[in-house]
């Protein structure tokens, strides 16, 4: 805890903290699937498409970052056993925390049974098209109600030709001249089959310039956050978020004079390089809010052996302590590990706020409780993170591909 400790310490202070960080984001909310009407079979139009919609044109669209689109009957018409299969093995949607946690997210991505029925339905029903008169209306994009700032890179990023997997961070400056409170965002990736992931971070300028100069070209590499000190995360994005929003009436302030850097990861498995140019819209809040901020649970003190399957170090669960001085309410929880993590626990003092048994480097995100868990002064949140390291070397913590993180981040408010 005391290091711990320390670093809350110094986010309090607004110094920031020496820790790279994480991902974000949420995503369209469920929708209530009713069961199939009475004998009737199952058809795209009417049954499979509203799902469709809600649940997987998130990334499942055109140019998007899945493999192929889901809006069209032409698109899926000779997919039906696969999508069928990918939904009721819950594959797909991607959704990372196990269900035993009984913890409940907004934007949650796992289907109900009954949205799962419908794949079946319509998957053992031979995938019928139905009629076109009934599918329903297309969805509206979700936005938010007002934007306060559109910030963007000063010049188009093309992915690295030699790696696959691309960190590429970049300074976006928000010109801020007063103490604002981020309350919501919204990433406009430039190539969305490219971009899989965007953190955000606030950092002081001169920093931001002292790394961009370092490189040629637009940004700097980085790997596991933004690669400088005191730098403090304002929020992620994944695929399928349209846009960010923090729980109502709480916000995270952003000091006068701050930049952004803004870190992306780039996929490029599919074959394709193209120049990016990803923006930011940001959301400020017009009344008062209650300040959050992201308080950083980790262990930086284990060493995985070579050869280790199942790893997780011996003192886990860690037990963190709530030493802010006051009762506090997490709204949600932001995970982070590397490549070779394996499974990631959170617990507080009023149960399991996330347990993901199958960690995905790919899919990171922050996490929103449909109600704030309480964690009284004293009363213990407990980390526990296990690693696969199929590797003949000793692996730490750092912040670089191969080494390894365990590490959350608690929203956390009075
Ligand atoms: C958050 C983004 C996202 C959402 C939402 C999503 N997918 Fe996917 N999907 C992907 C990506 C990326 C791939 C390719 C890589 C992979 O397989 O993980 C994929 C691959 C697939 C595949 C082929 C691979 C396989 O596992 O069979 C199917 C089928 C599929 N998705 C169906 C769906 C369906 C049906 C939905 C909605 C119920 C959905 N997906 C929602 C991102 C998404």
């Amino acid at each position: 805890m005391i290091r711990a400790t320390l670093c809350l310490a110094t986010i309090l202070l607004g110094t920031g903290c020496l820790l790279p960080a994480s991902d974000g984001g949420q995503d369209a909310g469920p929708i209530e699937a009713t069961a199939l009407p009475d004998g009737g079979q199952a058809t795209w139009y009417r049954d499979v498409l509203p799902v469709s919609q809600a649940r997987c044109q998130g990334c499942h669209t055109t140019g998007g970052i899945a493999p192929f689109s889901m809006e069209t009957y032409a698109a899926v018409k000779n997919r039906f056993a696969q999508i069928a299969n990918a939904v009721s093995s819950r594959r797909m949607p991607p959704w990372m925390p196990g269900e035993s946690c009984g913890m409940q997210y907004v934007g949650s991505r796992r289907l109900s049974q009954a949205e799962i029925d419908v794949f079946t339905a319509w998957a053992a029903g031979g995938g019928a098209e139905g009629n076109p008169a009934d599918a329903p209306a297309a969805i509206k994009q979700d936005a938010l109600d007002w934007i306060d700032a559109t910030v963007t890179p000063a010049s188009s990023y093309t992915p690295s030709a030699t790696r696959t997997d691309d960190y590429h961070c970049f300074l976006v400056d928000p010109n801020v001249t007063t103490a604002r409170s981020v309350i919501g965002y919204e990433v406009v990736p430039g190539q969305r089959s490219q971009v899989h992931h965007v953190l955000i971070y606030a950092v002081d300028k001169a920093d931001a310039l002292a790394k961009d100069n370092a490189e040629a070209g637009e940004g700097w590499t980085c790997f596991g956050a933004s690669g400088i000190n005191n730098a403090d995360l304002i929020g992620g994005w994944v695929p399928g978020t349209s846009n960010v929003r923090y729980p109502a009436g709480t916000g995270i302030p952003l000091a006068a004079g701050k930049v952004f850097a803004m870190q992306i990861h780039y996929n490029t498995s599919a074959g394709t390089r193209l120049p990016d140019t990803t923006t930011v819209k940001l959301q400020y809040a017009r009344a008062a809010v209650i300040p959050a901020t992201l308080i950083p649970i980790l262990d930086y003190t284990f060493s995985i052996p070579p050869n280790a399957m199942g790893y997780t170090p011996l003192g886990h669960p860690k037990d963190f302590p709530n030493t802010l001085g006051f009762d506090a309410r997490v709204w949600g929880v932001l995970p982070h590990m590397h490549q070779k993590g394996k499974r990631i626990a959170i617990t507080g003092p009023r149960g399991c706020m996330v347990d993901i048994p199958q960690w995905d480097f790919h899919w990171q995100q922050q996490y929103f409780f449909t109600a704030p868990q309480l964690v009284k002064k004293l009363e213990k949140v407990t980390l526990t993170c296990t690693w696969d390291n199929p590797t003949t070397r000793y692996v730490t913590w750092g912040e670089g591909t191969d080494d390894e993180m365990c590490l959350a981040y608690l929203y956390a408010t009075l």
